[in-house]
């Protein structure tokens, strides 16, 4: 035995130390991988193609179990969901140390909305239309992840999505593609830094590639099916635009698309993604979604998905385990070339090298940077104030702010004292213990008031019996604030919902609560839009809260008082009822656009066509007052730049902060356009009284479209542009787009960059 194993170490040090040397070379990075790839067995390369959870934590179906001995064996590149400096130093080491060639390991993790510092849920974070601070908190997430050990967060979600019955809406940026590709974008800079080699940053991951959020009916992990048309020109930018903020790698989505799972879907991992857009990092499938595709039936077995995986593009597979079984037989038997396997393995190595991790493979497991990074108090800070930024004030008449010398007030509702409910879904390694309540955010606001609380309900049962409890608090207070919604685990991930009323008894608990007669304030907090209009006819003040992280109590408090003067804007249409959806403000205009006195006309029979809150909408306790647009010209061509202005007076007693925004409408185009397109914003803050003139840029490239042949570009004719305060509520003008003799109007997209 002893023989036998002299050799072997001898081999494995050897091979080691040449790892080693090639990788301290300083050679250019490609040479070191290749180096790498020479040493590398066939087995030990479709290792370094698996990813394996540790179920630290539970991010899908359990299937497996003994990753520490797939780790000794080489069969593993990476690893997720497992964290800490101490414990991914522990399993880096069986990486390092006990395998052969010694590569280390990747470790991925869910850092969707920050790391243990929580930040809003990413569709209310989107609500602040705030650029920077969502960079910031995507930065601050960053920070405390790389100290914890973690290089690489499975994030942003860029995915649009239309139907708030698809509990996932809550991860993205919601239904808009400019405000999606901004934000998408802000999320990859704020995740990489200055770059994946910096200590402090964390390989961003943009997911689901590609349309996930399209999904029939708002099922989650349900078929999608689109036209090339609607998938390039509203699914698709956002992907594009995190790509080109720099995105280390990219995953793919469950659904299939145009009848091929994504996951092993050629067009969009080699034609789209690598060949049009130039991604040059590394992709990995979603949870089982290479085994997946036997129940979607475009593979036989398991040898079948992992070949049309690794043909289609896609380097890694997450969980399915049928790339580190099946590829070593599938080079044998010629279906998989090695060179194919090749240039996956070179990929993935590529993203470690730069990573540092061959110079040091522990450089992120440092316990002492650990302990000095996270929670730092600024990161709370920073956590406050997007919070604030991303409440949505969607009805007021007259009760907020409320006056800090109030006497007595009644907190109640299912959500009002919890903590866990506050981080919201996909809270990584955020605990709710470290979360500030409603309650305990107004009690340390108005130190001196009378703070009552009742439940009053559960979340999502139909018992009443705490309604009298409830009812008879509301009696004894100035005012009462009603924290109901939706419990944390409600959307997400398969958290597809068929109703959006408030679920169980909560409906019933505000009209008692009602019925005493005392000004009422509805706080929302939620995961997707809520159709409520009872709320909104019944209620004085509504306010959309979302989840809004580690500081939700503070910030909400902030709001409720006068504190912050609400500025967030809705990123998705809140739907009037269930049956409008889908429902988003830049659809087309149909041939029989609704007219009430005609019964042959696009309405329904029993609710009404325009949604609750519009896309973009918001209150302010200010209110601002919008002039008329002008425009540089009545006729530009196609090379010129339009300059858009409008006047925007802060008409009301405090200063405020409105998001003016920008809407195109191509009159008539060589394909159908949809009736209002946003093009641009801006964040004016201003005094009372103050007034500013807001400036827009509109460029060729926002006038430009998928046209009938595909190209893409602008056409000539007639436009309205809109300037407002939502998509609803506008003022327009009208230009002309002249063609100067150019019939194609074919221009350079990336000659023309806009700046706002
Ligand atoms: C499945 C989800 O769809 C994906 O977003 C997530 O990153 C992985 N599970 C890993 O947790």
């Amino acid at each position: 035995m002893k023989k036998l194993l002299i050799p072997f170490l001898f081999c494995t040090l050897l091979v080691s130390c040449n790892t080693e040397r090639s990788a301290r070379s300083g050679d250019p990075i490609d040479r070191r991988v290749d180096s790498v790839l020479q040493l590398m067995t066939v087995e030990e390369k479709a290792g370094q193609l698996t990813l394996y959870t540790s179920d630290w934590d539970v991010t899908g179906p359990s299937i497996r179990a003994g990753y520490k001995e797939d780790i000794k064996a080489g069969k593993v590149g990476a690893v997720f969901n497992a964290y800490g400096a101490k414990y991914t130093r522990e399993l880096q080491e069986i990486a390092v140390k006990e395998t052969r060639l010694g590569i280390p390991l990747l470790f991925g993790y869910d850092v969707i909305h920050g790391h243990k510092t929580i930040f809003p849920i990413p569709l209310g974070e989107a609500s602040s239309w705030d650029l920077e601070a969502i960079e910031k908190s995507a930065r601050i997430a960053a920070e405390e992840a790389s100290a914890d050990g973690l290089h690489w967060t499975f994030a942003p979600m860029v995915d649009i999505s239309r139907d708030p019955r698809w509990g996932r809406v809550m991860e993205g940026a919601g239904e808009d593609t400019y405000l999606g590709s901004l934000i998408g974008a802000a999320r990859v800079k704020g995740f990489q830094g200055n770059g994946i080699s910096e200590i402090n940053s964390v390989a961003a991951c943009v997911k689901h590639f590609a349309a996930y959020g399209g999904s029939q009916a708002g099922r989650d992990y349900h078929t999608v099916d689109m036209s090339d048309r609607v998938l390039r020109e509203v699914y698709l930018p956002p992907y594009k635009a995190a790509v080109d903020a720099g995105a280390a790698t990219v995953m793919t989505s469950f659904n299939e698309l145009d009848g091929t799972p994504a996951t092993a879907n050629k067009y969009l991992m080699n034609d789209i993604l690598r060949n049009e857009w130039g991604f040059q990092g590394f992709v990995v499938t979603d949870y089982t979604s290479i085994m997946e595709m036997l129940n979607h039936g475009n593979v036989a077995d398991s040898a079948d998905a992992a070949a049309a995986t690794i043909k289609s593009g896609v380097d890694m597979d997450m969980q399915a385990g049928f790339f580190q079984y099946e590829l070593p037989q599938l080079v044998k038997d010629g279906k998989v070339s090695e060179a194919e396997l090749n240039t996956a393995v070179s990929r993935v190595l590529r993203i470690k090298f730069q990573m540092g991790l061959f110079d040091d493979p522990y450089r992120y497991s440092d316990e002492q940077r650990e302990k000095s990074t996270i929670g730092k108090p600024e990161f709370k800070a920073a956590s406050r104030d997007v919070a604030r930024k991303s409440i949505v004030l969607l009805k007021n008449s007259g009760v907020l702010p409320l006056s800090k010398s109030v006497k007595t007030i009644a907190v109640i509702g299912p959500l009002g004292k919890s903590k866990l409910d506050m981080i919201g879904a996909w809270s990584a390694a955020g605990k709710g213990d470290s979360a500030v309540s409603i309650l305990d955010g107004i009690k340390a606001k108005v130190p001196s008031a009378r703070v009552l609380y009742a439940k009053g309900c559960n979340v999502n049962d139909d018992s009443t019996k705490y309604f009298a409890e409830a009812v008879s608090i509301a009696r004894l207070a100035d005012v009462v604030i009603m924290s109901v919604g939706e419990a944390a685990w409600m959307s997400g991930e398969a958290a597809s919902r068929g109703i959006l009323d408030l679920p169980g008894a909560q409906q019933k608990l505000v009209e008692e609560i009602h019925k005493t007669g005392k000004p009422v304030v509805v706080l929302l907090s939620n995961g997707r839009p809520l159709t409520i209009p009872w709320i909104d006819k019944n209620i004085p003040a509504v306010v959309e809260t979302w989840y809004l992280g580690t500081q939700a109590g503070h910030a909400i408090a902030d709001v409720l008082f006068g504190d912050y003067n609400p500025s967030g804007k809705l990123p998705v249409t809140f739907p009037y009822s269930v049956g409008q959806v889908p429902i988003f403000y830049s659809a087309k205009n149909t041939g029989r656009p609704r007219d009430p006195n005609n019964k042959y006309t696009s309405k329904y029979l029993d609710i009404p066509n325009e949604p609750l809150y519009p896309f973009g909408y918001g209150l302010s306790y200010t209110t601002f007052e919008y002039g008329e647009v002008n425009l540089s010209a009545g006729d530009v061509s196609a090379n010129q730049n339009l300059s858009v202005t409008c006047r925007i007076t802060n008409n009301g007693s405090i200063a405020g902060t409105e998001t003016v925004q920008l809407y195109i409408r191509d009159m008539v185009g060589s394909v159908t356009r949809p009736v209002k397109e946003l093009k641009g914003f801006q964040q004016v803050t201003l005094g009372p009284g103050e007034f500013k003139d807001v400036v827009f840029a509109l460029t060729p490239e926002d006038l430009s479209f998928y046209r009938k042949d595909m190209t893409f570009g602008p056409e000539a004719g007639k436009f309205k542009v809109f300037v407002g305060s939502n998509s609803r509520d506008v003022k327009e003008a009208e230009f002309e787009l002249t063609n100067e003799g150019n019939s194609k109007m074919e221009f350079q997209v990336k000659a023309t960059k806009k700046d706002l």
